[in-house]
C-alpha cells in the first residue's frame, strides 16, 4: 500500500512532525511511504496512492498558503472522483495553544471529505493523546523562539509519538481496507 506525506513548514517545525507521522506508517509491514515538502510535492502520483496525509503550520487559523496552493490543484482529481475512497489524514503546528490549531485541522480535512476520503483520526486510547492531543489529527504547538539566535523549540518526543501514532492508524486502517 502507497502512503503519501505531504507538508508546508518555513522554518522545520512542522517538517519534523511530518517526518514522525512518516515513520509510523512506514512501521506496518507493506506500507510504503513517500514524503515530500509542498514545493516538491507531485500531484499526478496522487491516484497510485492508498492514503494521504498532508499537514502544515497553522497561519491565521487555517491552511498555509503554500499548502492550500497546492490543495486548490486538485480539482481535476476532485472531478473525476479520483480520490473517492483513499485514507486521509492532517498534521500541523501552531506557536500557541490557542492559536487555532483545531481550526486549522478542521480546515486541512475538509478538502479531503469534499474528495470523498475517508478521514482518519486519533482514538482517545492513544495514551499520548488523552493527556494533550486532538481527535482530529495531530496538532502540537511549539512556542515562538524569543530571540532569533535560540535554538528551535521543535516538537517535544511525545509530540513525535503523536506523530508517530497518526502514521501508524492510517497504516493500519488503510491495510484493513485494501484487505477487502
Ligand atoms: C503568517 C503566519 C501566521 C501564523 N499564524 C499563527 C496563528 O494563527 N496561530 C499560531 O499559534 N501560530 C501562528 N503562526 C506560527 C506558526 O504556526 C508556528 O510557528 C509553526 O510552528 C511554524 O511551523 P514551521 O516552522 O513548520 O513553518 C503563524 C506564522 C506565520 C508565519
Amino acid at each position: 500500500m502507497n502512503i503519501y506525506v505531504v507538508y508546508d513548514s518555513e522554518n522545520g517545525h512542522t517538517e519534523v512532525l511530518a517526518k514522525s507521522v512518516a515513520e509510523g506508517a512506514q512501521e506496518v509491514a507493506g506500507a510504503k511511504v513517500t514524503i515530500d515538502h509542498v514545493r516538491e510535492a507531485k500531484v499526478r502520483i496522487l491516484e497510485d496512492m492508498d492514503a494521504i496525509v498532508w499537514g502544515c503550520p497553522g497561519h491565521f487559523g487555517t491552511i498555509s498558503a503554500g499548502l492550500k496552493q497546492w490543495i486548490d490543484k486538485l480539482g481535476y482529481l476532485w472531478a473525476k472522483g479520483k480520490l473517492v475512497g483513499k485514507v486521509g489524514a492532517a498534521f500541523c503546528t501552531t506557536a500557541t495553544v490557542h492559536g487555532g490549531i483545531e481550526m486549522t485541522l478542521w480546515n486541512l480535512i475538509t478538502p479531503m471529505l469534499h474528495n470523498g476520503m475517508i478521514i482518519v483520526g486519533l482514538p482517545g486510547n492513544v495514551p499520548e493523546n488523552v493527556l494533550y492531543g486532538s481527535y482530529y489529527g495531530v496538532g502540537v504547538t511549539c512556542p515562538v523562539e524569543m530571540t532569533p539566535d535560540a535554538p528551535p523549540n521543535l516538537p517535544s518526543g511525545a509530540d513525535l509519538e503523536l506523530g508517530r501514532a497518526l502514521g501508524r492508524r492510517v497504516s493500519q486502517v488503510t491495510a484493513k481496507l485494501s484487505r477487502e
